[in-house]
């Protein structure tokens, strides 16, 4: 059985939706930067180990990421799920996950990489938005997308109601894509492939609520 360590900073309502999918890989663990995050509340809550690790307290990103690194190994983790963590990891963090790390994004990636996504749509006044499941590479935000949920942006949305639009949907791709990838539907290839049910993934799986 895989076993899943995820990382955030948050809230954690994507923890939330992910220990409620019962998903066939297992929770083993939940890492934290910051220790007032309500997520570790909910990793208590249902039995999972939590781990503080402030980044306020390593010198530098690449000790802080070390830290976190050594606890994955001592979990003996194969997946590491990002779920509204927020820190930029290091090059060599990530090359060690490659393959391994998945992230979602509150954008329909490539477009709106980075912060403040909800606002940023409003002000160019798009009327597609809405998040990314992809794999995480050294290059914030632009690694393989797996899948992508949509919403049409209505009048009335402002950023508050943007953000929780796209929240109901992330709660759904992301266990999706995760039982993906526990279930083998979903393969990263050495070469950086990515194959969903034994094909080339072209392009990333869209679930719409427009
Ligand atoms: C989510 O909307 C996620 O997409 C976003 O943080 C939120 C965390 O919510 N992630 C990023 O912006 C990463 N760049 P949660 O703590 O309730 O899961």
């Amino acid at each position: 059985m895989i076993k899943i360590a995820v990382l955030v900073s948050g809230s954690g309502s994507n923890l939330q939706a992910l220990i409620d999918a019962n998903l066939s890989g297992k929770i083993v663990g939940v890492i934290s930067n910051k220790p007032e995050a309500y997520a570790l509340e909910r990793a208590k809550k249902n039995g999972i180990q939590t781990a503080i690790i402030e980044h306020k307290q390593y010198p530098n990103r690449e000790a802080f990421d070390d830290v976190m690194h050594q606890q994955l190994l001592a979990w003996n983790i194969d997946l590491v799920i990002l779920a509204g963590f927020m820190r930029i990891l290091s090059a060599k963090f990530v090359q060690s996950w490659e393959g391994k790390m998945v992230n979602i994004h509150p954008s329909l990636l490539p477009y709106y990489k980075g912060m403040h996504t909800h606002q940023r749509v409003l002000n160019t006044g798009d009327t597609l938005h809405g998040c990314t499941v992809h794999y995480v590479t050294a290059e914030l935000d632009a690694g393989q997308a797996l899948a992508q949920g949509v919403i049409q942006v209505n009048l009335h949305d402002d950023a508050h109601s943007l953000t929780q639009r796209v929240h109901v949907l992330e709660h759904i791709i992301y266990p999706q894509a995760v039982e993906w990838i526990c279930n083998g539907t979903i393969q990263h290839l050495e070469n950086g492939n990515v194959l969903y049910k034994g094909q080339h993934l072209e392009k990333p799986i869209q679930f719409c609520n427009v």
